[in-house]
């Protein structure tokens, strides 16, 4: 059995985490500091879990800067895909609340019947929800979307696939977007595509020039991996399981001003069939407002779990203060591993365009030499066999995911740069054996 030293693991998620942070949970685990008690058998009600809480979201805060008058920060559950449905059902809540308060304003007080009118017409003429369809997950949320609200109500406003050739890799030009122009309920992004390695690589320019655009980005695969301007975004969420901790919590980084934005559940239900009820009113334990109000602890959070991800925060802080620091780290090496990669085009082929490269993880294909045109034969074989070379050094978790093929090689924040360079030496010697 190899020893943790011997291994260096690039998977996609779960991921590598600290080792000091994989010792300090093992304490924690057994002995929580001398309480002669594990930490996963402490109440999620105690001073403990209230103090693990709050250093968890005082080291987010620091280390992105995130204005907390103006956003919470919250832990839920149910991952990454929870939040594709928790996000269109707040979200819409939100949109259908703003104009229920607007209806009730121009109307009038006690006028109830009129009001459900004019907001059952605004759902069916106004109601849209926006993705940006980069890549699997996207099209996974913008998919969730279409099951809680029906089509009709989600405008894909790009589907990266239909500029290249029905694959994922490229983002289109803004220009190309065909954006809902002003008052959807939210515009949808996911900022680092694990599967094809593909990220954006600034925040989107047609999506600052409205104020009001209520930007939602899945982080779940780039958290606190590069510095954010916070107040671009109304939610931010992530699962943990990458560059934050273990499966089992949800950060989410939210606006504050919509977790007043809740309609009643009854004018909900009133809407229907003009608009399923699923589609706006989240079970109780994904209505942000509920976990923000009761500071993630409604109901059992797994305070294990978020220990941690705020052992995994606190040190970033204790390295770089900011985010800053971890984000140079990142691009170093994956500029080390896309340099390589580069060296060798008739070896390694890069699968997303070169504009929007995932920092975090890198999709390659080793292929059979370039044809004129620039297009590529995968080689299968050659890819069996570099992993087989790989998994004798102790390179693991590099498989490519199974709808894009090859080779992935996921380059966490706790990838270690000595980690990236025995991969680079692997790539260089594997290109000098053929
Ligand atoms: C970008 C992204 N979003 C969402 C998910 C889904 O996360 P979960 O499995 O936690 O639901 C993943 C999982 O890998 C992901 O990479």
């Amino acid at each position: 059995m190899p020893n943790r030293s011997e291994v260096a693991y690039f998977g996609a998620g779960p991921a590598p985490l600290p080792t000091p942070v994989i010792e300090a949970s093992a304490q924690a685990f057994i002995n929580f500091n001398d309480t002669g008690l594990s930490l996963a058998e402490l109440s999620h009600r105690s001073p403990t879990a209230n103090k693990i809480l709050a250093d968890a979201k005082d080291a987010l805060a620091a280390l992105y800067d995130i204005p907390t008058d103006e956003y919470d920060i919250i832990f839920m559950q149910a991952g990454g895909t929870g939040e594709f449905s928790a996000a269109v059902q707040n979200l819409v809540g939100c949109w259908i609340e703003t104009r229920r308060r607007k209806a009730v304003a121009d109307l009038g007080e006690g006028k109830d019947e009129e009001v459900l009118e004019r907001v059952k017409r605004d759902i069916e003429n106004e109601l849209k929800v926006d993705y940006l369809v980069t890549g699997s997950w996207s099209l996974k949320a913008s998919q969730e979307a279409t099951r809680l609200l029906g089509a009709k109500f989600v405008n894909v406003a790009v589907d990266a696939r239909k500029s290249n050739n029905g694959k994922f890799g490229k983002i289109p030009d803004e220009s190309e977007w065909k954006l809902t122009p002003k008052g959807s309920a939210f515009t949808y992004m996911c900022d680092n595509e694990t599967v094809d390695g593909v990220e954006f690589p600034s925040f989107p320019k047609s999506l600052q020039q409205d104020d009001e655009r209520i930007v939602v980005a899945d982080m779940s695969s780039n958290f606190v991996s590069k510095k954010l301007d916070i107040r671009k975004y109304s939610v931010i969420f992530g699962g943990a399981q990458k560059n934050l901790g273990i499966t089992g919590i949800t950060v989410v980084i939210i606006r504050k001003s919509l977790l007043s934005l809740v309609p009643p559940p009854t004018f909900l239900h009133a809407l229907s069939p003009v608009i399923p009820t699923s589609g706006a009113l989240p079970p109780i334990m994904f209505s942000f407002s509920t976990i923000a109000a009761n500071n993630s602890l409604y109901n059992t959070l797994p305070i294990f779990n978020l220990y941690v991800a705020t052992l995994v925060l606190q040190s970033l802080v204790s390295t770089y203060g900011k985010v800053d620091g971890q984000e140079e780290v990142a691009n170093r090496k994956a500029k080390l591993i896309y340099d390589t990669l580069d060296a060798h085009p008739d070896l390694y082929h890069v699968v997303p365009d070169k504009s929007v490269r995932s920092r975090m993880n890198v999709c390659v294909r080793i292929i059979s030499g370039q044809k004129p045109g620039g297009s590529v034969t995968p080689d299968e074989a050659k890819e069996k066999a570099f992993l087989a070379g790989a998994e004798k050094r102790g390179l693991l978790g590099l498989k490519g995911h199974r709808s894009v093929g090859g080779l992935r090689a996921s380059n966490y924040n706790a990838v270690p740069p000595e980690h990236m360079q025995k991969l680079v030496d692997w790539l260089v010697e594997f290109a000098k054996s053929q």
